[in-house]
């Protein structure tokens, strides 16, 4: 395990762990300065493509999204989701990770599920790439996005999952719309920390969609807070900007040659 991912770990019932997508350079750059992880995640199939799921991503969306990314990020550890369809079985998962790692020179990958991946998580992580484990609702494979764990059935899954993902070398677990008191055990159990998206307060760090929480995503889920409203603030700026142009204002001589 490298620096990094030990120092990452390290920040478990120490201080609370911030992590943010990125799907370009220039949000990334803005949002490192107060990351511990950023994460190109798949959502981009929905958030900028408008998919209907992310099963559409592919690796080469995610491949060019995350270069730019990289370009951003100086400090945070960067993870890039590895998409639908990249990782049935060990030998797959490996060569397309190997390919993520080497063109994005990203730090780490995230795949999603619990007992089915164990054995493709243990190829990718004998191979030295780090891993990040993502359980409850799993979008690359979900028929609902109902929140996991009221039943105890239900519940019983995922805890076991969650050991079996540390047993198998993650270095973190995303937590996705998971019960808060489900959400507080697996925190307790497992040694490696929680991120939870929708998963209670309980978690060892939160992680949002960047474009929900600045207001440029309009989507309705319980587990967004909105923090800001840019696109208030680009329709001001554009419309300060079609009144220049109609007017002849702009440009003036400090804008021409
Ligand atoms: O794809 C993504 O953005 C994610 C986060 C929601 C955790 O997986």
């Amino acid at each position: 395990m490298n620096n990094k991912i030990i120092n990452f770990i390290k920040k478990k019932n120490k201080s609370k762990i911030i992590s943010l997508t990125a799907y370009s350079k220039n949000i990334a750059s803005i949002i490192d300065r107060h990351c511990d992880l950023i994460l190109v995640g798949d959502s981009l199939g929905s958030v900028l493509y408008s998919f209907s799921s992310t099963k559409k991503v592919t690796l080469d969306m995610m491949i060019e999204h995350s270069k730019s990314v990289r370009m951003g990020v100086k400090k945070s550890l960067m993870v890039v989701d590895m998409p639908h369809n990249t990782y049935r079985n060990p030998k797959e998962a490996l060569s397309n990770a190997k390919k993520i790692i080497s063109k994005t020179k990203c730090d780490a990958i995230k795949l999603e599920g619990g007992k089915k991946v164990v054995q493709i998580i243990k190829t990718l992580i004998k191979n030295k790439i780090p891993v990040m484990g993502h359980l409850g609702v799993l979008p690359q494979s979900a028929i609902n996005f109902k929140f996991k764990g009221k039943e105890i059935a239900e519940r019983k899954i995922i805890l076991r999952d969650s050991k079996l993902l540390e047993e198998a070398g993650v270095f973190s677990i995303v937590l996705e719309c998971v019960e808060s008191s489900l959400a507080k055990e697996i925190t307790k159990t497992i040694k490696v920390p929680t991120i939870g998206i929708g998963a209670s307060v309980h978690c060892d760090g939160q992680v949002l969609v960047t474009d929900d929480l600045i207001g440029l995503n309009k989507i309705n889920a319980r587990f967004v807070k909105r923090y800001s409203n840019i696109e208030k603030q680009i329709n001001e700026a554009v419309l300060k900007f079609k009144k220049d142009v109609v007017k002849s204002k702009f440009p003036t001589k400090k804008h021409s040659y």
